[in-house]
């Protein structure tokens, strides 16, 4: 599937986000397995360690949507750096999708890289380890 739709809702999300503290605007992008889209960014908060990520809330609309699996999810930030997923995001992530769903990252132009969840989580910690499938 194009990618372009998945970055164009993670741009409308980044243009929302609620950051005045860091001034690092982010948005995300997942697909469910229903093709189905969900958008989130990040929201900070005066209380820093309150604020969430864009991945976060992205998870969190879907969630809600009733949709439980990410194939594959886009996030989007600025500067020169790629903006990859923080540690507590790959662990949310792992929650919901298979070890070789694709994380994008993306700057304003467009994608930078992409990588596989268990290239940025190996050996991950989840839901099996639980036998909670
Ligand atoms: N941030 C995200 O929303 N996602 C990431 O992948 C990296 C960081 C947010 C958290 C905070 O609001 C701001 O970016 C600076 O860390």
């Amino acid at each position: 599937m194009s990618l372009d739709a998945l970055f164009e809702a993670a741009r409308q999300a980044q243009a929302r986000a609620y950051a005045p503290y860091s001034r690092f605007r982010v948005g995300a992008a997942v697909r469910g397995r229903d093709g189905a889209i969900y958008a989130g960014c990040n929201v900070e908060n005066a209380a820093y360690p309150v604020g969430t990520c864009a991945e976060e809330s992205a998870i969190a609309a879907m969630i809600a949507a009733g949709e439980r699996r990410i194939a594959e999810i886009l996030v989007v930030g600025e500067g020169e750096g790629l903006v990859t997923p923080c540690g507590a995001c790959r662990q949310r992530i792992r929650e919901f999708a298979a070890a070789g769903a694709r994380i994008h990252v993306a700057g304003p132009e467009g994608v930078r890289r992409t990588f596989t969840l268990d290239e940025l989580l190996p050996f991950a910690f989840g839901p099996d380890n639980l036998n909670a499938t």
